[in-house]
């Protein structure tokens, strides 16, 4: 039954009050964290990480879904946040209404969020996005690509003064800094695919460029919004076959699409999520000059694989593209709950000669790679991903357990471990007020510790890679996909 979220539910938590409250049970509410068996808390010896099912672990521990949206005020904070960070740090995230999914994508989104301002937190929030799952449930049937009731679970993307919601199956939602939705956008009635969960936001032209993928032939369109928000050009692109395009790359002066092999498999219809691993379909580049069309794109083979994110691109003097990103052997093969891990990648891109070379750059097992964003198409020094420690056991998905940060130029990773029960979700990097080096920023994301199963907003030093503030969250917040800073800086 379809809960109503229209009467929130504001808890307001000052100082201390919060510790006692939260002790008290009154947020029992929230009881939705799973602890295993005799565990009781941090230092106890008797702790053991929880054991998850693999056919719904989605739904169990710190991925389960939360209840109900609520506000918290007057965060408590341990350490110290940069005086200087003055905005909201936004995280979107699947959180089924019913409580059930068949899996970890399909749950409607639901955002969370923290105001940072004069080294306070002043507030956490949750709530749903209101897309047409929502407030119009669809009675059936496949959506279209311009889909309105899609769960908008995605990420967030921020475009001069507007702030969407999004997913890769429909339009993205306007949200504003306080986390309500105003609606889908469709830049006037000219969006007519869907829109990727990660343009490119150009920081030297302002413009943001992303693509659609869809069905029926119409398997991708690239589109092309100026800096003053006016979507300016939408371009089809051939492809020969459905693809799930998660991401691409964009250098100063070409755009990387990325046919991966992962289709629909329609033994798997009945499950929901239709999509699985396709042994005959090969992974390419398509390499596009910025200023071109499909008529200029050169598609290029590389060793088959999925490559879920990107980290960057920048072209290079001799005419190559260098793309970095999160390379996965394979996904989902025999269905969506075979889940593999990455690692982080280059690709040596070269259209005029219809070579790439491949090779991997680091061993750790990572993914939700980063790196300062007034870089994108430029060359960057840094990057950052979120670590994970144990790439499957028992078919269950686990953790992120630790940080990373890459020195491109060297060639070399240091590894951020957390402590023992800790786990983060990605990671996104906010430059310094001053910031005289690539890397004089913080890394912030949500974390949880479930050793007393409490929920926190970590912020790292990105060049000394330690945590210098953890944001206590009074109330459970769930691990989730994509997160996004909203700069209020001048
Ligand atoms: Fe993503």
């Amino acid at each position: 039954m379809k809960k109503n979220y229209s009467r929130r539910e504001a808890l307001h938590y000052a100082g201390a009050g919060a510790v006692a409250l939260a002790g008290s049970g009154l947020l029992a509410g929230c009881g939705d964290r799973v602890l295993p068996p005799g565990g009781s808390g941090a230092g106890d010896p008797g702790w053991a990480e929880p054991v998850l099912d693999p056919a719904s672990w989605w739904l169990q521990a710190n991925y389960a879904p939360v209840d109900a949206e609520r506000d918290a005020f007057d965060l408590k904070v341990e350490g110290a946040i940069p005086p200087e960070l003055d905005g909201v740090y936004m995280r979107n995230g699947p959180n089924p209404i019913s409580g059930e999914s068949g899996h970890w994508f399909l749950g409607e989104g639901m955002l969370h969020g923290v105001r940072i301002r004069n080294g306070a937190a002043e507030w956490y929030r949750n709530r749903y996005v209101q897309t047409d799952l929502l407030t119009a449930p669809p009675s059936g049937g496949i959506a279209p690509p311009s889909s309105k009731a899609h769960p908008a679970n995605t990420a967030i993307v921020v475009h001069g003064d507007r702030v969407f919601a999004v997913a890769e199956t429909g339009l993205p939602f306007e949200i504003d800094r306080e986390l309500a939705t105003h609606g889908w956008y469709d830049y006037d009635g000219k969006l007519t695919t869907a829109m990727t969960a990660h343009p490119k936001l150009d920081p030297r032209t302002g413009e943001l460029l992303f693509f659609g993928y869809g069905f029926g032939g119409d398997f991708l369109t690239y589109h092309q919004v100026d800096a003053s928000g006016v979507l300016v050009r939408s371009e089809k692109i051939d492809m020969p076959a459905f693809s799930m395009m998660h991401d691409f790359a964009v250098s100063e002066d070409h755009v990387v699409f990325i046919d991966v092999p992962i289709g629909f498999n329609l033994e798997l219809l009945s499950s929901g999520f239709p999509l699985a691993w396709v042994d005959d379909h090969p992974t390419r580049f398509g390499v596009m000059p910025r200023n071109g069309g499909n008529a200029d794109v050169v598609w290029l083979e590389i060793e088959q694989c999925m490559i879920v994110h990107t980290m960057n691109a920048h072209d290079t003097e001799d005419g190559t593209i260098v793309l970095e990103c999160a390379r996965m052997p394979e996904l989902w093969r025999g269905g969506p709950s075979n889940w593999e891990t990455g690692k982080l990648w280059r690709y040596t891109i070269d259209p005029a000669g219809r070579t790439v070379r491949e090779e991997q750059l680091d061993e750790h097992l990572c993914d939700f790679p980063q790196f300062d964003r007034r870089l994108l198409g430029r060359k960057n020094r840094y990057g950052y991903a979120a670590h994970f420690g144990v790439e499957r056991e028992g078919g269950v998905l686990r953790g992120v357990n630790g940080l990373l940060k890459y020195d491109l130029e060297r060639g070399s990773s240091r590894l951020l471990d957390l402590p023992t029960g800790h786990a983060s979700d990605e990671v996104f990097f906010v430059p310094a007020e001053d910031g005289s080096a690539e890397d004089h920023g913080y890394l912030m994301g949500f974390g949880h510790d479930a050793t007393s199963d409490s929920s926190y907003l970590a912020i790292y030093d990105a060049q000394a890679m330690e945590r210098v503030a953890r944001v206590e969250i009074p109330v459970g917040v769930p691990a989730g996909f994509h997160g996004m800073w909203v700069d209020e800086r001048g």
